[in-house]
């Protein structure tokens, strides 16, 4: 791991107006990410943690502060500009996996490629490979409805990986799984970290997900609570959910 910082907030804030009032949702937040690390974040529900990641994976801009991703300032981008930055650098992995119900899984990577100049059977051959790195290569033409919730989130993690992205970021990616599913998932992303390098944040509950990454970001209330290397917790503690 190189020292560079790859996704940086500089005393970010956000807040959400609903009618005349103005409801702060994150305050003053700080931090750096570097290259090839695996941070999780963590908190209360209601603390800003999936905010914070749709502000990284530039799905929304900040109130006040600044937002650089691969050392670009994001903070004040147009929408076409930050889908750019997007599809050029950062896969995203819902915990409702998100996937579009009337297409296959291989329809649905191949449908997030960027399309600039690749053939048809290149992409196809792509989303293939990429089924075969999240262990579905059989599943390739079955629908979404034909999967099981890990066989769904495993087509979602491929998708996320369509454009080769620098940053995987996972909102509660095993939110809606079983454990086994789940292990199964953080196995992949951890192998993905491993061995690609990719840059990973995971929003997660659960501590035994959190001790897949070296660090956690721990919210509440909207500012950063503590900032540091995972908590290991018991053996016994250890089962997801
Ligand atoms: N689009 C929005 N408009 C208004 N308020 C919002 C919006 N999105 C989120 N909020 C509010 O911002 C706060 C933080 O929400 P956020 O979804 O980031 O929390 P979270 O930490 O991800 O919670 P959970 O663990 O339940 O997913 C909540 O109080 C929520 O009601
Ligand atoms: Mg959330």
């Amino acid at each position: 791991m190189d020292n560079k910082c790859v996704l940086e907030f500089e005393a970010v804030g956000k807040e959400y107006s609903i009618g005349d009032r103005t409801l702060p949702v994150l305050r003053n937040i700080t931090f750096c990410v570097r290259k090839g690390e695996f941070v999780t974040v963590m908190g209360p529900s209601g603390s800003g943690k999936s905010t914070m990641l749709q502000l990284m994976g530039c799905l929304d801009k900040p109130s006040s502060g600044k937002i650089y991703v691969d050392g670009v300032d994001v903070s004040k981008l147009c929408s076409d500009a930050l889908a750019k930055v997007r599809s050029e650098n950062i896969g995203f992995v819902f915990q409702a996996f998100n996937l579009l119900s009337n297409m296959s899984a291989i329809q649905n990577v191949e449908i997030a490629m960027a399309i600039d100049n690749v053939p048809a059977a290149e992409r196809h051959e792509r989303a293939l490979d990429l089924l075969k790195k999240v262990g579905l290569t059989e599943r390739a033409d079955h629908k979404p409805n034909e999967l099981s919730g890990g066989e769904k989130q495993r087509v979602a993690i491929a998708r996320a990986l369509a454009n080769d992205p620098a940053f995987l970021l996972a909102d509660e990616p095993t939110g809606n799984l079983d454990s086994k599913s789940g292990m199964e998932v953080m196995e992949i992303i951890s192998g993905l970290s491993k061995n690609l390098g990719t840059t990973v944040v995971i929003v997660t509950h659960e501590p035994a997900v959190a001790t897949y990454g070296k660090r956690t970001i721990m919210l509440g209330d909207g500012s950063i609570k503590s900032d540091g290397p995972t908590k290991r917790p018991a053996v016994h503690d250890l089962k997801l959910k």
